[in-house]
């Protein structure tokens, strides 16, 4: 080297940093547009649970039994005063903003007009009635307290099918569900291999007095749903939960 060239280094130095620096910058900028970083953020701030053990997932105290438990869930569900509000005021509205939800769905191809699907926790069967709408003509409810044609009687921490019966299962109640394992287990149990589950879920928030559990944050689904895949995380606004997750069932290996 030359002293000449010495001299010029400094010089050459500088666009190559400012260069540097907007390559960085430009790469992070890339990197937080990436949907599958997007969706490790969205686990990674949404853990943490404030007052809950390390699960993110508490369950309320103050049931004395199972049987407590149940009559608790049914004296919601057969309230006269709700149940009038549910079949009446309620209905269109309800029908109309589900059937969005499973129309959008439906464009992601994890529903179809050819799914057998379940609404888990369907009260009056808002939810079936939406998947109808869309074209997804066998649809059908479990509830506590049934409301045919559209929902028949069932408890889902015990539900009344064989194990791979469901292309689809849906549910924004999994804050009701006293054992969340028994719920998730369940789902994965009557899901086929390769099926959809879509869970609506309120994180970090409180959700109603009838409710058995509270979320802190996605991780707890993950860790319960032990034999499907997560694919989405996204954000929803349907009466009161804010959260859409969407597992798929793994595909059993045939021997
Ligand atoms: C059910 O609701 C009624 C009032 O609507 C109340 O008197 C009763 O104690 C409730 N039962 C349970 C098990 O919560
Ligand atoms: C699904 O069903 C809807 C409503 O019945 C119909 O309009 C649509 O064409 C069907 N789509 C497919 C792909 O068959
Ligand atoms: C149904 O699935 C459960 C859990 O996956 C399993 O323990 C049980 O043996 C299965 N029952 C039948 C009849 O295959």
């Amino acid at each position: 080297m030359n002293p000449s060239s010495l001299s010029k280094l400094p010089l050459l130095l500088k666009p190559f940093l400012l260069s540097l620096f907007l390559s960085i910058f430009f790469l992070v900028f890339l990197a937080t547009q990436c949907p599958l970083l997007r969706l490790k953020t969205a686990l990674q701030t949404a853990s943490n649970p404030p007052s809950s053990g390390a699960s993110g997932l508490h369950i309320r105290g103050g049931y004395t039994s199972y049987n407590a438990y149940i009559e608790r869930q049914l004296n919601k569900t057969l309230n006269p005063k709700l149940r009038k509000i549910w079949t009446t005021r309620d209905w269109d509205r309800k029908v109309k903003v589900f059937s969005r939800v499973f129309q959008s769905l439906k464009h992601r191809k994890l529903i179809f007009n050819e799914s057998k699907a379940l609404s888990i926790g369907a009260r009056v069967g808002q939810e079936v009635a939406a998947m109808k709408v869309v074209g997804v003509s066998d649809a059908v409810g479990i509830d506590l307290v049934p409301y045919p044609p559209l929902v028949m009687k069932g408890d889902f921490h015990a539900q009344p099918f064989k194990n791979q019966t469901f292309d689809f299962e849906f549910s924004n109640v999994f804050d009701h569900a006293l054992y969340p394992w028994n719920f998730v287990g369940e789902i994965e149990r009557t899901l086929k291999s390769g099926g959809v589950c879509v869970l609506h879920v309120a994180v970090r928030r409180q959700t109603d007095k009838f409710s058995a559990n509270d979320l802190y944050s996605v991780q707890p689904l993950l860790e319960l749903f032990k034999e499907s895949e997560l694919l989405e995380v996204r954000k929803v606004d349907a009466f009161g939960l804010d959260t859409e997750v969407v597992f798929r069932k793994k595909k059993i290996k045939d021997f």
